[in-house]
């Protein structure tokens, strides 16, 4: 399946840097890239040989020769030999999560989501690094009036982790004014899930609890909406924005429609063949009832759409969380 209209070929990657490889979108990046014939450096604090979940991450991708992993820690670790002769940074490397950034854990934030970044932009303009794609967030839009946010809107941070994504895109965009500093897209993902989806997060979360039959908590009414993006159309529009020469700015990536919390209860439950059993949380500061993309921008610079609905993509993410727990069999 192609995203891109013909106005806007995306040129072909030689050799890049990711960061944040073993995660969840970038592990996903990584692979999509190599297949398409780029050498990939992934760079990530988490050890793939001590930590289950980057292993699982990774688990194919380490055995590519295409694909190098470096376990490293951005908010110290020398950068610049990692950037020789890359065409592009993708730096996804952060910490993620509303709800957690509350908290004592805004350190970790704060440091790997702002200070890291600056360090990886810092090494950029040395080397010369010429486009650095940054992953920032809808949440840097805060509360909105349901209406699609574009990238002109103006910007409420509501929680600490959107300040710190706020941060980080502006910081990029500073870095980009300088003389000699890199092209900067800064992608606004809205909530994206599929296959290897973080386990904090409330499709897999949904998934899990209608597959095996636990409880899912609920915060709030469940009637808080996300422009739910799959994991696919995602990786494309980063891989768009890493090769097009014009892309400069914020750009919003998603998935082209809203659903309620509500409504993806429903679809896992009509996938599963059971109820999932709810149980009633309070609402969590910083959780924005809404968000929903204007995708204009992201469709005259990148020349690409989302193709993926919501039912096929929580299909084919349910299809891997079953392969991945082959005792838990459907009730239908
Ligand atoms: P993830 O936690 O699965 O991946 C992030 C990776 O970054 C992790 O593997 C982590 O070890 C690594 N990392 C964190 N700090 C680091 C540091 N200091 N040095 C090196 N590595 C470090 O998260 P994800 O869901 O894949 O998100 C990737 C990026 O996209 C994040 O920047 C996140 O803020 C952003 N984002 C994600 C979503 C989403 O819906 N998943 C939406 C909007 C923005
Ligand atoms: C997600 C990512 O976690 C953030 O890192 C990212 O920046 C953000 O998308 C974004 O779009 O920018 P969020 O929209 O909160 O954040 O996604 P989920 O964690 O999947 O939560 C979605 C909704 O489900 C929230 O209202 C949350 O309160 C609710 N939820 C989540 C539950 O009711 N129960 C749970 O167990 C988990």
């Amino acid at each position: 399946m192609s995203q891109h209209t013909a106005a806007h070929p995306v040129p072909a990657l030689r050799r890049v840097v990711v960061t944040g490889s073993a995660g969840f979108i970038g592990s996903h990046l990584s692979r999509a890239l190599i297949q398409s014939g780029t050498k990939v450096v992934g760079v990530d604090r988490r050890d793939p040989g001590t930590d289950a979940t980057a292993g699982a991450n990774l688990a194919r991708l380490r055995e590519r020769p295409e694909y190098v992993h470096i376990t490293a820690d951005l908010r110290d670790c020398s950068i610049e030999p990692l950037l020789i002769d890359a065409d592009v940074i993708f730096h996804l490397a952060g910490v993620p999560g509303v709800r957690p950034s509350w908290g004592p854990r805004f350190g970790d934030y704060l440091s790997s989501n702002v200070l890291a970044t600056h360090r990886v932009l810092e090494a950029c303009s040395r080397i010369g690094t010429p486009r650095v794609v940054v992953a920032s967030s809808s949440s840097v839009y805060g509360p909105t009036d349901g209406a699609a946010s574009a990238e002109t809107d103006r910007l409420a941070p509501a929680s600490p982790y959107a300040v710190t994504k706020l941060a980080e895109e502006q910081l990029c965009l500073a870095h980009s004014g300088k003389l000699g500093g890199p092209s900067v897209v800064a992608l606004r993902y809205f909530t994206v899930y599929g296959p290897r989806q973080r386990s904090d997060m409330f499709i897999h979360r949904a998934l899990q609890a209608a597959l095996t039959g636990q409880p899912l908590r609920l915060y709030g009414d469940g009637h808080q909406r996300r422009d739910f993006t799959y994991i696919d159309d995602a990786v494309t529009a980063t891989i768009a924005a890493g090769a097009i020469p014009a892309a400069h700015g914020p750009i919003n990536v998603g998935g082209g429609a809203t659903a309620s919390l509500l409504e993806i209860i429903n679809i896992a439950n009509g996938l599963v063949g059971r109820d999932i059993q709810l149980e009633y949380d309070h609402a969590h500061s910083g959780d924005v009832i809404t968000t929903r993309a204007d995708l204009g921008r992201a469709h005259k610079v990148l020349g690409w759409q989302p193709l993926v609905d919501l039912h096929s993509g929580m299909r084919a993410h349910l299809e891997d969380l079953a392969s991945q727990h082959p005792s838990l069999s459907r009730a239908a």
